[in-house]
């Protein structure tokens, strides 16, 4: 714990304690290098010793059953990451968005409590369908996003070709920050856009310690790069041209995005983006209440729980919600009001998350993340609030499912136990659970973004709840909210259906795929079909 963790804190140490936070997330699509970026980022701010402490490989690759296998021998699951470091003079919360087989509505739901995100792109590859999807959410939640370019020490794309696609698909205007000397695949240095300044990179072996970097001057550079620093320079005129200049209105207002090139894997450029995070991101700042008034960030304690995750530890069958700290000063031991049922909550056992291990956090600012131990009765969503007026924050929105399937207990004796896992895995998240009168109430179906998500539901109604349990693929792809009358307009109609969210009543119209659902429309102009979060560009 540093100095200034233990000291007593005014309102004004409240502000300047959130005003060093900076709270954010990577968004990427597999094999990017996410995991190889967070601990390059990690690495960098001293916070680990040598790159490959954070994620174990093995947890990177796992296909679905090691994933269960290595949650159940570690205790703790690798989609709980999140890290807070030092760097600077600043304090880092850097949250694991889960992307891989893991994929779920969790992903999402991470980016509700970041202040910004890093898009990264592998520079062969550009824009991929995962990126497309986590930067939709962040654009519908107004998080700012900047972009990092990785991988430029392989064969790629060219810059220009890649600032084109981010501008092009996304509307995303891109303004660099730094530019590569030197093709993709014979990666040279950095040129500072600001300054001109020219930072070259030596590769270490395997990438494991921070890369030797050197500093040139705009002429020591040209007699060391030669062509590919002219070649630099011309791209730089043409950027200066366009105007392509960091502009922090419109990266606030998710109009443009930073972008800074790098190759996580040997150290190059991470450092800059972690300079480019303090400078650049927003610190915590005041959050709307579901009334619409801004909980100023000093004001007494208040969060929101983002993520509940269940059986982190196998021997006590706990449940950690995670909780980002929106305003005021948490100190463990505080009693706090849990907004949905009015009723205490002790925070004895608050804890913050490094990687694999867990120690317990005593004080907490506006931005960073804590875990709460116990914590059976939170669900995503959730607010917590100090003692005074209550306060309470908009629902997390539910992301559109893409994976349907129908479950079963295979053990008609345990029917009762199975009603009561559905029920209490879907309030807490893990699965969206929908009805009909058609299917009853013994076989509902189960809405999921990932379908990890239905392996957890599996493997939980099992071992907690005592009731074995099938799946069945239903052929939908895709889900919208419609009313009544589109209710009754789809009755019958083939590739689709229509059940009831049990959360919340929401009437949902399931399709087979996007041409059916487009058939429907044209045959059917007037019937609401409205998109869900996420997932809604078709
Ligand atoms: P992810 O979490 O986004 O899925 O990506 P991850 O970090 O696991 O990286 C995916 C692959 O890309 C890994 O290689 C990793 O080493 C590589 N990689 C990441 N960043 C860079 C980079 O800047 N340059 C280069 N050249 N490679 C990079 P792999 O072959 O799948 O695994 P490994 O056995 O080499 O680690």
């Amino acid at each position: 714990m540093s100095a200034t963790d233990t000291e007593k804190t005014s309102d004004s140490g409240i502000l300047a304690e959130a005003g060093r936070r900076r709270t954010f997330a990577v968004i990427s699509h597999p094999d990017a290098g996410k995991s190889t970026l967070t601990e390059a980022l990690a690495l960098h701010a001293s916070a680990i010793k040598s790159a490959g402490a954070v994620h174990g490989k093995a947890g990177r690759r796992g296909v679905t059953s090691d994933w269960m296998a290595m949650e159940r021998d570690r205790g703790i699951s690798i989609t709980s990451a999140a890290l807070r470091f030092d760097y600077g003079d600043h304090t880092l919360n850097l949250l694991d968005t889960p992307g891989h087989a893991d994929f779920s509505e969790d992903t999402y739901r991470v980016l509700e409590a970041v202040d910004c995100a890093i898009m990264l792109l592998d520079s062969a590859k550009g824009l991929e369908p995962q990126t497309l999807k986590l930067f939709d959410v962040c654009r519908s939640r107004h998080v700012p996003v900047v972009t990092f370019v990785n991988k430029w020490d392989r064969p790629g794309r060219e810059p220009l070709e890649l600032l084109d696609e981010i501008e092009q698909r996304i509307g995303l205007r891109p303004t660099p920050v730094n530019w590569p000397v030197g093709i993709a695949g014979d990666f040279r240095g950095l040129i500072e856009r600001a300054t001109g300044a020219y930072t070259a990179y030596t590769r270490t072996p395997g990438g494991a310690e921070r890369a030797l970097e050197a500093t040139f001057t705009d002429e020591e550079a040209r007699l060391k790069e030669g062509d590919a620093y002219e070649a630099a320079e011309e791209e730089l005129d043409l950027l200066a041209e366009i105007g392509a200049d960091v502009d922090m209105p419109s990266f606030l207002a998710g109009e443009s995005s930073p972008v800074l090139f790098g190759a996580a894997l040997p150290n190059f450029g991470v450092r800059r983006l972690l300079d480019a995070m303090c400078a650049l991101a927003p610190a915590p700042r005041a959050r709307a209440d579901s009334a619409g008034a801004e909980r100023a960030i000093d004001a007494p304690f208040s969060g929101l729980v983002f993520k509940v995750q269940a059986n982190m530890d196998k021997a006590h069958r706990d449940r950690v919600a995670f909780l980002r700290v929106c305003s005021g000063r948490f100190e463990r031991g505080m009693v706090l009001t849990h907004a949905a049922t009015g009723k205490p909550f002790a925070t004895k056992y608050a804890q913050a998350m490094f990687g694999q291990d867990r120690e317990t956090v005593e004080v907490a600012y506006p931005g960073d993340v804590i875990g709460l131990v116990n914590a059976g009765a939170l669900r995503p969503g959730d607010t917590l609030y100090a003692p005074g007026p209550p306060v309470v924050f908009p629902p997390i929105p539910s992301f559109a499912p893409e994976h349907f399937a129908v479950v079963r207990c295979k053990d008609a004796g345990k029917s009762k136990q199975f009603r009561r896992g559905i029920e209490q895995l879907d309030t807490e998240g893990v699965v969206q659970v929908l009805s009909s009168d058609l299917r009853g109430d013994q076989a509902p179906v189960l809405a999921a973004v990932g379908p990890l998500q239905f392996d957890v539901v599996l493997n939980r109604l099992e071992h907690e709840f005592g009731a074995r349990s099938e799946l069945s693929r239903l052929d939908y792809e895709l889900a919208r909210i419609t009313d009544p009358a589109g209710a009754s307009a789809l009755a019958g109609v083939r590739g689709t259906e229509v059940l009831t969210r049990r959360l919340d009543g929401a009437l949902m119209a399931l399709f087979a795929d996007k041409w059916r659902l487009n058939a429907i429309k044209r045959d059917n102009p007037d019937i609401k079909l409205e998109a869900l979060l996420a997932g809604a560009t078709i």
